[in-house]
């Protein structure tokens, strides 16, 4: 018999995370292309390098809607709870697969929830120093050097936690990707990965 499945992303969610996946891998890709001549050939993913250059910050404008709009619909369920603070200080074990000795997740873990944070925070960093760059004759020199910088390394981060973030939502754990394909889990992922969110879902 089929395993029942639990609803986890409804059909807005999902339209909402992949323009952020699909701009942010496309500004990332475009991003690297223009600071390292060995990654130029990346600009054919928004036609080459001239139309690369004016497209990147037009990505940039609807990444920045995206991630505002998931924002919104996300930021009540990602703030940290005691039993997220538990879980964090258990991390060692989530990452040995220890399971016995994870504290039971709810909707999203501690991680999850982390990651959400932080690619905000780097959001607002890409918004701000990426229309610095854009407009550079309404700046200092100096100030643009800052905000180079800033977006340069912001890059760095955003690119290092997305590489884990696809990581664990696909290779690690078998079962997770189809959550932001056709928004459903079984429910035996849903127990062992998200025990507090299974017993939400399933109780009578
Ligand atoms: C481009 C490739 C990407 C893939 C394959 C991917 C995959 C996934 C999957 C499978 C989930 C569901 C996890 C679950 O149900 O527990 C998820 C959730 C999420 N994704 Fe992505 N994602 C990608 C890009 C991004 C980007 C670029 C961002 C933000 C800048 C992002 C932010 C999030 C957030 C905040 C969540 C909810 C919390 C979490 O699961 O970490 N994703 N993603």
């Amino acid at each position: 018999m089929a395993e029942r499945l639990l609803t986890r992303f409804t059909f807005f969610e999902r339209i909402l995370h992949w323009v952020v996946g699909v701009t942010f891998v496309l500004l990332l890709a475009t991003g690297l292309a223009f600071a390292y001549p060995a990654l130029f050939w990346l600009t054919a993913l928004l036609g080459g390098g001239p139309s690369a250059r004016v497209l990147h910050p037009w990505v940039g404008v609807l990444f920045t809607a995206g991630m505002a709009a998931m924002i919104v619909v996300w930021f009540r369920d990602m703030f940290l709870s005691d039993s997220d603070r538990r879980w964090l200080r258990a991390v060692r074990a989530y990452a040995t697969r220890d399971s016995a000795n994870v504290p039971p997740a709810g909707k999203y873990n501690a991680g999850q929830k982390m990651f959400f944070w932080v690619q905000g925070v780097l959001a607002v960093v890409f918004v701000a120093s990426g229309v610095a760059l854009w407009f550079p004759a309404a700046f200092g020199a100096s100030f643009l050097q800052w905000m180079r910088l800033a977006h340069y390394l912001a890059t760095l981060g955003g690119g290092l936690f997305l590489i884990v973030h696809v990581y664990l939502g696909t290779v690690a754990y078998p079962g997770t990707a189809r959550a932001m394909i056709d928004g459903t889990v079984t429910e035996r992922w849903a127990r062992h990965h998200h025990p507090r969110w299974h017993e939400e879902q399933t109780r009578p």
